[in-house]
């Protein structure tokens, strides 16, 4: 999703389609501009790509307007229709605003402002933002912006503008990227990200959270939010070129989207759980409490990455909601028979939410009387429009084809469910489920925390053992999925042969390939199964394996074993799989860096696979 704004002296409609084309690649599934003509606004929106917005807006090229914005949304509330496509007016239709994040209290906002008489039009969060700012508008537009945005819970950035203020733009960012442009002549620019003002300048002003702006052709003044005051900020002079900034200085998206796995743990709790009385609320997920509370059993279902993701809650639900879990491969689950009724829950999980086989599974198990729910990260993919409901991981557009911060969110969003359920079926306190949010929360700032250090060991320790032809991933309870999902990794990404195995398994034949040409990477994290992976990974030892382990900082015995050793913070034993996933993460990135293969675009694999 992205923002472009512009002011100044060139006709805007242009200048705002090439700004949203070079915005594309952060991913969108519909756009819209809005331009101030005559005294009076003209909005065009459309579903589907830029094409669809290039044509209807065509006869306006080279309309005499010089102010206007324009928007790629990415759909989080509200289906990908043109109806919930930014720009969003108020109910005079004389004021336009754009915007990306999340508006947590949106629920709250909008009652109110019904309450008010204000009308809306779509589902969007953002909509209330134009309400908002209508209401509180005496004159003053930079006021009612400060004074809306105070009332704002959530991530934004926004543009805004309004035709009773011709000559000014405001913008205004809190967790959510927006830079602004000066060209030469005075022209005034913001955009979501620096390659939307390439093309016009390399002179950008970045915005800091709480802070707004004020843009106007040959000027621009940035405020802080609270206070109002001035706040001075230097120009910057980009010299990137167009590709690095379109990665936000990343070198490939996989590697971006592996570091904004913090940010997509909180976008998917945040707001879900009650961190004072430990109590879940999952507004979306239509299907009531009395139907969750009186189910025998749940059916997991999903393919690649987002199985793995179901086979850890399988783990958690049994445990902390006490309800017998089942977890099936879609291809296999739709075709094996079945014993699925009214009385099972059918649970898919899907990042796209459009996968053939995962949506198969879901229409069967619906004809057999099971309630379906779906964990999606894609707002109004089929999935959503046919289960019962849906808990969306708020994980924001995933470009790699391997799949790294949705599977992250997944987690997050399945740890949450099994507290909900866990809460509906009264199996656990409310303090301990207060206690688990919270750490399940913590885990974002504890992953943050690990990133560049882990990512900086790894680059060291690849150079002994990035040419092996195999490789086998270990884990334990909770963590032989993680270790199954190591191993997917690497294949999809470093065309390595690699095989995840439960750690207890191993010498029921995998023992036969140790050897040192074979690495075998370990996750043994101080939990209840550490003794017995300890000893399962001196089996290996024994027979002169070639051990890189991750484990607990400060277990000093594990170093005594390794070749190499990955140290980890210690968190909850059942938020493990975040934590350990991580390390598998960038030990594939970069051995498939370093071999030279195309991360973000494996030979013969999709990022959707609509077929079966
Ligand atoms: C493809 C992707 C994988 C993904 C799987 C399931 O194979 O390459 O990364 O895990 O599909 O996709 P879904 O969208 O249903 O999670």
């Amino acid at each position: 999703c992205g923002i472009v704004g512009y002011i100044g002296k060139r006709r805007v409609v242009p200048v705002l389609l090439e700004g949203l084309k070079r915005l594309e690649y952060r991913g969108y599934d519909s756009a819209g501009v809005v331009y101030l003509q005559d005294n009076e606004l003209r909005r065009y929106r459309c579903r589907g790509k830029l094409a669809g917005l290039e044509a209807a807006v065509s006869a306006a090229l080279g309309s005499p307007a010089y102010t206007g914005l324009g928007h790629t949304r990415w759909a989080t509330h509200g289906a990908p229709t043109e109806q919930n496509a930014h720009p969003h007016t108020d109910c005079s239709g004389r004021l336009v605003v754009v915007h990306n994040g999340i508006i947590e209290n949106y629920h709250s906002l909008r009652e109110e402002l019904i309450g008010k008489g204000h009308r809306f039009t779509s589902e969007t969060d953002t909509e209330v933002l134009a309400h908002l700012i209508e209401e509180h508008l005496e004159g003053d537009l930079v006021a009612a912006v400060r004074a809306s945005l105070r009332r704002v819970e959530g991530s934004y950035a926004v543009g805004v503008m309004c035709a009773d203020h011709p000559d000014l733009l405001v913008a205004a960012r809190n967790h959510s990227p927006l830079v602004l442009g000066v060209e030469e002549d005075g022209s005034s620019f913001m955009a979501s990200d620096v390659p939307a003002l390439l093309p016009y300048t390399r002179q950008v002003l970045y915005l800091n959270d709480e802070e707004l702006a004020v843009l106007r052709d040959g000027a621009r003044q940035i405020y802080r939010l609270d206070s109002g005051e001035p706040v001075q900020r230097d120009i910057t002079v980009i010299d990137w070129n167009a590709a690095m900034a379109e990665k936000a200085g990343f070198k490939h998206f996989m590697l971006k989207e592996i570091f904004e796995q913090p940010q997509a743990i909180t976008n998917t709790v945040s707001g879900r759980i009650n961190l004072e009385t430990g109590e879940v609320v999952l507004p979306e997920l239509t299907l009531g409490a009395d139907a969750l509370a009186t189910i025998e059993r749940i059916s997991l279902v999903a393919c690649g990455t987002s199985w793995h993701a179901a086979l850890v809650a399988k783990y958690w639900i049994e445990k902390y909601a006490g309800i017998p879990v089942e977890v099936d491969i879609a291809s296999e689950f739709r075709y094996r028979s079945l014993l699925v009724n009214d009385r099972v829950l059918t649970l898919a999980i899907s990042q796209s939410g459009e996968t053939a086989d995962t949506l198969a599974g879901i229409r069967r198990a619906a004809r057999l009387g099971s309630r379906v729910i779906t964990i999606c990260n894609v707002v109004g993919s089929t999935m959503t429009r046919e289960a019962d409901g849906t808990i969306y991981t708020h994980a924001g557009p995933e470009i790699g084809v391997a799949s790294t911060k949705a599977f992250i969110s997944q987690l997050a969003a399945l740890f949450l469910f099994t507290l909900y359920l866990a809460q509906v079926r009264q199996a656990i306190p409310a303090e301990q489920r207060r206690r688990l949010g919270q750490q399940l929360i913590d885990s974002a700032r504890v992953i943050e925390q690990l990133l560049p250090r882990v990512r900086e060991q790894i680059g060291t320790m690849i150079e002994s053992f990035y040419a092996c032809r195999d490789f086998l991933f270990v884990g334990r309870g909770v963590n032989f999925p993680i270790a199954l999902e190591g191993a997917l990794k690497l294949k999809e990404i470093s065309y390595i042969h690699a095989e995840g195995y439960a750690a207890g398994e191993l010498k029921h034949g995998p023992i036969a390939l140790i050897d040192r040409d074979m690495p075998v990477l370990a996750i043994v994290p101080q939990d209840a199964v550490y003794q017995k992976t300890v000893s399962n990974i001196e089996e290996i030892k024994a027979r002169q394996g070639r051990l890189i382990l991750i484990g607990t900082e400060g277990d000093t015995h594990l170093r005594t074993i390794s070749d190499d050793i990955i140290y980890l913070p210690e968190v909850h034993e059942d938020l493990n799989p975040l934590i350990y996933t991580i390390p598998a993460q960038l030990l594939s990135y970069e051995i498939a860096v370093r071999r030279g293969c195309d991360v973000d675009q494996p030979r013969n694999l999709a990022k959707s696979v609509t077929v079966e």
